[in-house]
């Protein structure tokens, strides 16, 4: 067991390099199951979750050759089985991926229910209803089973009820190799999901539109590998922006793409929080208080859920009230209560959460619930008077490449902290 030591109170000064986007490395690695060749992957983000695809892929067939930190050398032309570890796949939401990626490619696949951070109802009825308009029978229980009723799936139109990353990606994965046309009507628009087309179609598939309501896939017989780099992380990136938001100080954040932190980037300005965009890079400066705001998170390019948590601790630092409206999940505030540990005041109500500003947080030991959340409370320790204990960081590790190395090197006082015992109150969500 480890924990984070935070001693807070310390503007955050100098530069930190963003890494490769987790949410596109988790649906790229296992895109590389329907590439009939080898794929070369680069800007791969060096995270729990990454790690944890490459042993289920290994444990399919796959080789896997690690080219460096961050580049992947994927060969999944002798894959043996369409059934990923059971063990292995229930432990991330993202194994969702390998029911589209194998019954695009096979016909069939056998996935364990997916797992990830608990943020309430987390259904995959918009995955199976993509599947089953392509041709598919899917049964679900502790595995999905998935099988294409002819040996493979046809094209098919498919409108989302309601815009869905992962339905939006698994449609997308199982239609490249499918007989025909797919069109997807309402998809989500995330840069991750332009990131998979393109490497989609950097390994010979015909994918347009994504990053419209309107993805048109014509499927190809055999995608057959090449080489493609992963784009920034959007939340990574965002999650330090609202790090030296709450500290105070200045922060140059490199190897972003500007465009896709605008909707962050006009809330932090409304906030009162200087941010200056060059090229890949963001200057982000706080030196006055911070302003209330309202804000509501939507799917791209609206505020995202996933910087929820990390807006809400810099909120409970501004002047007056403000409101966060989760728009996405049903259950996104379960972190508020050790948050109020170190003095916030907030009030939730269903979906929203009404903050009273206070001056200064006082450190406390507190507990992560999930990855966006144990982020967040890593800002609300650096921004807190005093030490703050933070346990289950291992939720943290799963999307944030080394991040105590790269809050130190900008002037955290942040340690890793190996425990003998567990915790007391330890979460059970994995
Ligand atoms: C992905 C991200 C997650 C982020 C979320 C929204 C990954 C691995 N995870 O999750 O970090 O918070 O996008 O940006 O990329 N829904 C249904 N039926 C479905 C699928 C989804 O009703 O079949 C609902 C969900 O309950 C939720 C909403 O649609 O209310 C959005 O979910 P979705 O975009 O699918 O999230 P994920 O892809 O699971």
């Amino acid at each position: 067991m480890t924990e984070y030591v935070i001693r807070g109170g310390h503007p955050l000064s100098g530069e930190v390099v963003v890494s490769g986007a987790k949410n596109a490395a988790v649906a790229i690695i296992p895109a590389a199951l329907l590439v009939d060749g080898v794929c070369r992957i680069e800007n791969v983000p060096e995270i729990s979750d990454v790690t944890l695809f490459f042993s289920i892929l290994d444990d399919l067939g796959a080789k896997v050759r690690l080219l460096n930190r961050h580049a992947v050398e994927i060969d999944c032309r002798s894959i043996r089985s369409t059934r990923p570890s059971y063990e292995l796949a229930r432990r991330i939401r993202a194994s969702y991926y390998l029911l589209g990626a194998l019954l695009g490619r096979f016909g069939e696949a056998t996935v364990a229910m997916p797992g990830g951070c608990d943020f309430g109802v987390r259904p995959i009825d918009l995955h199976v209803k993509g599947f089953t308009a392509m041709g598919a029978e899917v049964i679900e229980g502790g595995d999905i089973h998935a099988v294409a009723k002819n040996g493979r799936l046809h094209g098919a139109n498919i409108y989302m009820d309601q815009v869905s990353v992962g339905a939006t990606m698994n449609v997308m994965m199982a239609a490249v190799l499918a007989d025909g046309m797919t069109i997807i009507d309402n998809a989500a628009k995330e840069p991750h999901i332009v990131d998979l087309a393109n490497f989609l179609n950097a390994m010979g598939a015909d994918v347009k539109g994504a990053g419209t309501d309107t993805i048109k896939i014509r499927g190809v017989s055999r995608l057959t590998g090449g080489s493609y780099s992963i784009i920034p992380d959007q939340i990574e990136a965002g999650t330090y922006m609202a790090a030296v938001a709450a500290t105070g100080g200045q922060l140059l954040i490199r190897n972003v793409i500007p465009k896709h932190m605008e909707c962050i980037s006009c809330k932090l300005l409304e906030m009162g929080v200087e941010v200056m965009e060059e090229d890949d890079t963001l200057l982000v400066r706080r030196a006055a208080p911070l302003q209330r705001a309202n804000v509501k998170t939507l799917p791209y390019p609206g505020f995202p859920t996933d910087m929820q948590p990390q807006i809400t601790v810099v909120l409970s630092l501004a002047q007056g009230t403000s409101m966060v409206t989760e728009g996405v999940w049903d259950n996104r505030f379960k972190y508020v209560g050790e948050l109020k540990r170190l003095g916030a005041q907030i009030t939730v109500d269903g979906k929203v959460a009404v903050i009273e500003g206070v001056d200064s947080l006082v450190g406390a030991p507190i507990q992560a619930c999930d990855l966006r959340a144990g982020a967040a409370l890593v800002i609300a320790g650096l921004a807190a008077s005093g030490t703050t204990r933070l346990g289950n960081v291992q939720y943290i590790e799963r999307g944030y490449e080394n991040i105590v190395g790269k809050l130190r090197a900008v002037g955290a006082d942040i340690e890793i902290v190996e425990l003998e015992e567990p915790p007391v109150s330890e979460s059970h969500i994995s």
